[in-house]
């Protein structure tokens, strides 16, 4: 346990990592998974695994004094963030000087935190985004694929209309209409069979218990729950939790060794480790593989490595925003955590937008719609190895955001004119705001696919060293991205066994 050697190293557990490790597990590779969070499958005390969100306790944040949690105000009080114990929990809020992003830290990580909308991209702009991929293979093979592995469902179109616990996205959906503007129902890899239980009182509540971002106790298929059991069950796939991954060198043999270091949940160092392996994958997310290649180009260790790692960045043009309703026309004291609709509005070629309705539950009437806008956004971020710190710092501006807010803008004043209605300017912060631009749930980019890499995952300049999460994608897909995270896994995997592993 002390380190020692294993055929293939795959780090984090993450979508693209998750992929990458059935499939070798599958092909009899015996493959170690290093996560630096948690496995959460333990209750705690109160006899439930996660916090949820109305009152988060130290399981919800990743080595945080006090909740940093989206929507922190609310008529600009500080309402739901609270003071907590430093520890390892599930949603970690990564602060970078202009843009901070939320992720998911734990086994599964951000399939533990997400609202699990599973969205194919629309495939015109798949091809736009990555004209170098084969789409037909795609959307023939690899998209099925993934949706059947991720167990993506749809939900009951009747009990939609019928339930109180969407009547927000009802509300939404008639008033995007009033703007000449369509809806869609979004799939998503939360049981909606399980959720009309919660709703009719047979099983215990998650979805309908408001939580999501830190975590369900119930009702969603997360990585652990589907690809991970499938990998765990191959026999041949081990994880190591609080496994912190700190460096890569090469060795002259040409196999790869990881420094690691062990952690207690409390972030005590227990032990420092070298593993060493024959074939790595980096599955450690758009911000963890990006800075891991930075480091080891920077430091020299890997100094190799392409002058495209660090480029090409983007948050898949998030924006958030909130519009206030009439008294007449209520959201719902009850809201199901899951979003269901999205306002599709891609087409528009002034600004193309994809917003999803998102629930605002909070347990009481707050008139507020509530929606994620996906943008496209043609500003790139770059990721900079800050030597000091040891770490990589994101090189973005607030203003670049500016053409992301403007599409944003452009379809909530069209909702807002054929309502009466106007903006919420409490939720986001402590000053007066309207769109959420400091923040984004969905980094993209990093090690670009066919850039850092070759047209399979394959890191330029080395051998059997490989890329397989959201880091390949070059900062927007249009949709929210596992999805497409995990299709692109799966083409990259398959073909990277077939010709590199197999072969030898
Ligand atoms: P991912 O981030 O999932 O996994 C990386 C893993 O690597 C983590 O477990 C991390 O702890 C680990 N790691 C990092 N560095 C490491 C190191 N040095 N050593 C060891 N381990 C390390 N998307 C979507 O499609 N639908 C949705 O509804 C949502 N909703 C949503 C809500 C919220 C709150 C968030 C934060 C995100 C979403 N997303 C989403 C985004 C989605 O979760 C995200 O795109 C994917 O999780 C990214 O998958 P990856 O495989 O790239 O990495």
């Amino acid at each position: 346990d002390g380190g020692g050697h294993v055929p293939a190293v795959v780090i984090g557990t993450g979508y693209g990592a998750a992929v990458a490790a059935l499939r070798l597990g599958e092909a009899g590779v015996e493959t170690l998974m290093l996560e630096m969070g948690q496995q959460w499958d333990k209750p705690g005390a109160d006899g439930r695994i996660f916090s949820g969100m109305l009152k988060p306790d130290e399981r919800s944040s990743w080595f945080k004094k006090r909740t940093e949690a989206p929507l922190g105000s609310f008529l600009w009080l500080d309402l739901v963030n609270r003071d907590i114990t430093p520890y390892a929990g599930v949603l970690d809020r990564v602060n970078y000087d202009q843009m901070s992003v939320y992720v998911g830290r734990g086994v599964g990580g951000g399939s533990l935190v997400n609202g699990g909308m599973a969205v194919t991209p629309k495939r015109s702009y798949f091809e736009e985004v990555l004209p170098q991929v084969d789409a037909a293979e795609m959307y023939d093979r690899y998209f099925p694929r993934a949706n059947s592995t991720l167990r993506v469902n749809h939900i009951d179109t009747k009990w939609f209309e019928d339930t109180e616990w969407y009547k927000f996205a009802r509300v939404s959906r008639d008033q995007a209409g009033k703007a000449g503007l369509g809806t869609t129902f979004v799939p998503n890899v939360y049981d909606w069979d399980y959720m009309r239980r919660e709703a009719a009182g047979e099983v215990p509540k998650s979805a309908l218990a408001t939580e999501v971002i830190y975590g369900n106790n119930h009702g969603k298929m997360s990585l652990d729950k589907t690809y991970l059991a499938a990998a765990l069950g191959t026999g041949k796939v081990t994880i190591r939790t609080l496994h912190k991954v700190k460096a890569i060198r090469r060795q002259n043999d040409g196999s790869y060794v990881l420094s690691v270091e062990e952690t207690d949940a409390y972030g005590k160092t227990l032990a420092a480790k070298e593993i060493s392996c024959g074939h790595l994958f980096l599955g450690a997310g758009s911000l963890g593989t990006t800075e891991l290649l930075l480091r080891a180009r920077e430091t020299g260790a890997l100094p190799d490595l392409s002058s495209e790692i660090g480029k090409g960045w983007g948050p898949n043009g998030n924006i958030m925003t909130a519009r206030a309703n009439h008294m007449w026309n209520p959201t719902g004291a009850k809201q199901s955590s899951i979003p269901a609709l999205g306002i599709d509005d891609w087409n528009n070629p002034a600004a193309p937008v994809f917003a999803e309705i998102a629930p605002m539950p909070a347990g009481l009437e707050t008139w507020v719609s509530l929606y994620l806008a996906i943008t496209k956004n043609p500003e790139r971020g770059t990721f900079v190895y800050d030597a000091a710190a040891d770490r990589a710092d994101l090189r973005w501006t607030r203003d670049q955001n500016a053409p992301a807010v403007a599409a944003a803008k452009s379809l909530f004043d069209r909702v807002n004119k054929a309502n009466g209605t106007i903006y919420r300017y409490d939720l986001f912060g402590t000053r007066l705001k309207a769109f959420a631009d400091d923040f984004c749930y969905h980094p993209l980019g990093g090690t670009v696919l066919g850039k850092a890499t070759d047209l399979y995952g394959r890191v330029s300049g080395y051998e059997n060293l490989y890329v397989t999460d959201g880091s390949l994608i070059p900062g927007s897909i249009g949709v929210n991205p596992f999805v497409t995270i995990t299709a692109l896994a799966e083409r990259n995997v398959e073909r990277v066994i077939q010709q590199d592993i197999k072969k030898k």
